[in-house]
Parts: C-alpha cells; structure tokens; sequence
C-alpha cells in the first residue's frame, strides 16, 4: 500500500518539547509518514503557513510573541485560507480554555503532560481526515470579477456554472450580483420572474422550497437568480444579498457569483466567497487594471491561492498572451480562454448558452474539471465521442433537493 504523507508544522518554542514531538512522529509508524517542520515564534509560523505545503498544525499558546487564545486566532486566521486544521499541544490544563478554542475551531486539544505518541498522531490524523471530507462536502463559493468593463467576466461566469453543472452533475447556482448590467439571464437564455430584490423581500419565509420557486433554470437544470439590479433605481445593501445567499448556500455544491467589478458591494462579498477568478481580456488597460485589483484583493485579505487568473483573449488585438506563462502579478493564471466571437454571438441570438464542442466551452470543461478535482479529459476518438453522454456522473435528482 502507498505510504501517505502529512506535512505538520509544529508551532512551539521549547526545543526540547519540539524535539519530544519529532521523536513521536518518527517512532509512532502506521500507514501515515509524518513531514515535521518547526518554527519557535508565531511570525515564524504564520510565515511558514504563508509558504504553503502544511496539511496540520501543532500549536503551543504560549510562545515568546503572543500568548493564549490571541495565538490560536492568528494561526486560524491564516489558516483557514487554505483550510488547514489546528491541533493545540498546550501546557495549560484548563478546561474553560480547552473549551474556548475547540469552539472557535481548533481539531483537538491536547494537554502536554497526558499527550503521547499515539495520541498525537491519531490526533493529526483525525484531523487531516476529518478536515478532507469536511472540504469535500461543504459549497464552494466561487466570487467572478473582471479587471475592468468588458473583459468577459459575465461570459466566463455563466459557461463556468454550465460547465460546473455539466461536468459534476452536482447542484449548482449562478448568481448575478452585477447591480449595473445584470447580463446573466440574457446570456443563459433564461427569463427570470423574480431576481435577488424579491428574495431579500422574502427573506423571513425563504425556505427551500420557496427559493425553488424563485430561481430560473436552464435545461441543463443550472439555477439562476437574477441581479437585484433595477437600473440605477434601488440598490440592494449588500448585507441583505449576503444573508440570502448565506441561507441558500446549503442546498447548492457549488454557487458561482457573477460580481462583474470590484466595488463596495462586491468588497463586502469578498469574505463569503472561497475563490475568486480574476478575469483579464489580453489588452494593456485591462491587464493594467488586473494588477490594481490583485493588489487590492490582498489588502482585503484575499491573496494566493484563493485567486485564480483567467486570461481572456477577447481583445482582437492582445498586448500579451497568457499561454504557457504559468502566474502574472504574483497570481496563478488559471485558464486562458481562446477568442470565439463567432460562437458568443451565435449563442446571444439563439438565446442558449454556447456549442459544448466550442473552443470556450470546452476550455471552461477543463476549468470545471480542475477546480472539482476531476481528471482531465482525453481528447476521444469519434466513436467514443458518438457515446460522449454516458460517461458523464448522473445528474442528481434536482438541483435544489438535499442529496
Ligand atoms: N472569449 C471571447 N471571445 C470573443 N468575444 C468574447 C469573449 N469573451 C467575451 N466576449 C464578448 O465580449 C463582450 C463582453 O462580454 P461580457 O458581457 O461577458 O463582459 P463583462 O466583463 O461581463 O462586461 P460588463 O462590464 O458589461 O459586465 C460580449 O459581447 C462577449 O460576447
Ligand atoms: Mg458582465
């Protein structure tokens, strides 16, 4: 059987306690390997998280710059970006402490003087484990924004959430937060009879079933809420937009957000989202301004891995192509999506989304695929391509109901 591999990083400033941990962790055997790295200060630590490659935590609360609960809260802070569990290791034999960071979300807490080797390393474990499937199942909440007017972002939101859609066969809303255009239901061939503004007016009676009766569907089954937008006339506070979509996350796998730029409404998005695709088209003002937004995205708090690139090369004529450079800005470019005019404009007039063999459709297929975590698709031969549907999940009764 492969031997599997976790990478702890054990936040603790006493080496000797440190090097009690690596013995445990070298000795305790199984099917697990544990990787220990150390770092003796919280700084340290947190910049280690930063770095990347840490699947656990081991955190003393007692280091020599910060003390107690307020060193829990900083290591969860950074942490919980790239959902990384936390196993407190602590000298402190204190049931009320004990209590207070398991409910502000650590893994375990272990006390130092009852703490062993097997009970650490089934501690991480569990942890690791717990925290995979915990990732597995909860909604992903994918925030689209554009550099700038135009660049595609509306196209890309819509045929990711088709392609989401299509390729998990899991339950799936598009939501238009764009307050200015409110593209979305046009582009997805949809006329919708109620939008955001009759939710949030609704908010005390939105139940499942009355949120089903409030979206548009597509005939893949895809689910739509239109934008609040009413042409400049009532803005929808966006505590109202992100307490709707706070109630109806649970009954989706995936919510992709159409939140065309960033403004103060899509800012006080930013923190109920899990990734943001950044779309850029290939011209120098918009790449311009995909650099002042990733620079702002990180003063909001999102950085790294929770930014994905996608380089639309919509402009006819490209200052720059994103193909085979692997980051622009400090921010991995995710995707880049190959211009087909032709087909966008095919599909605005026959009011349906664009052809699944199009260029667009099947680059936002492979986008679909990575971010789910499915294999990639070989290209097939024609036969297999004639029986093309049956290799796809079943989709699930319908979108909406409780799996
Ligand atoms: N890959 C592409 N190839 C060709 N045309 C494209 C491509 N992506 C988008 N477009 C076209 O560019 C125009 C703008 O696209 P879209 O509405 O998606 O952009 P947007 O960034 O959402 O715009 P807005 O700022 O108005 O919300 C549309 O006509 C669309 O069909
Ligand atoms: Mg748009």
């Amino acid at each position: 059987m492969e031997e599997k591999r976790i990478s702890v990083l054990l936040i603790e400033d006493n080496p000797e306690f440190a090097g009690l941990v690596q013995h445990w962790l070298a000795t305790c055997g199984g099917e697990v390997a544990f990787a220990l790295s150390w770092a003796d200060t919280l700084a340290g630590g947190l910049s280690q998280i930063a770095r990347g490659g840490v699947d656990v935590v081991i955190l003393d609360l007692g280091l020599p710059d910060s003390e107690g609960l307020g060193t829990f809260a900083a290591v969860r802070r950074r942490a919980r970006t790239s959902d990384i569990p936390i196993v407190v290791l602590s000298g402190a034999d204190t049931e009320s402490l004990a209590l207070q960071t398991i409910q502000e979300g650590a893994e375990d807490y272990l006390v130092k003087s009852a703490c062993n080797a097997a009970m650490l390393s089934r501690a991480l474990r569990y942890a690791v484990t717990k925290r995979t499937v915990e990732v597995a199942n909860r909604t992903r909440v994918i925030g689209v924004l554009g550099s700038k007017g135009g660049v595609g972002t509306t196209t890309i939101a819509c045929n990711l959430a088709t392609e989401l859609r299509v390729q998990t066969g899991k339950r799936v809303l598009l939501a238009d937060v764009d307050v200015d255009a409110g593209m979305v239901s046009l582009m997805m061939g949809v006329d919708p009879q109620y939008s955001f503004q009759y939710a949030v007016a609704n908010f005390n009676r939105l139940d499942q079933s009355c949120w089903n009766a409030i979206v548009a569907r597509t005939t893949d089954d895809l689910h739509i809420i239109a934008s609040p937008a009413h042409l400049g006339l009532d803005v929808v506070p966006v505590e109202a937009i992100r307490q709707v979509l706070g109630l109806v996350q649970p009954f989706y796998d995936w919510v992709v957000l159409d939140l065309a730029r960033l403004n103060a409404l899509t800012q006080g998005l930013l923190n109920s989202t899990d990734e943001i695709f950044l779309v850029t088209s290939t011209g120098i003002a918009a790449l311009h301004q995909a650099k002042r937004v990733v620079d702002a995205l990180a003063k909001a708090g999102v950085e790294g891995p929770r930014i994905h690139l996608i380089v639309n090369e919509s402009d006819p004529s490209p200052a720059f192509s994103g193909r085979d450079m692997p980051t622009i800005f400090g921010a991995e470019i995710y995707a880049t999506v190959p211009r087909d005019a032709q087909e966008l404009y095919r599909s605005l007039m026959d009011r349906k989304p664009p052809a699944e063999a199009s260029a667009l459709r099947r680059e936002m297929a492979r986008v679909a695929r990575r971010l789910a975590g499915l294999p990639e698709k070989k290209g097939r031969g024609a036969l297999a391509k004639m029986f093309s549907r049956s290799d796809r999940p079943a989709k699930s009764s319908a979108p909406g109901k409780p799996a």
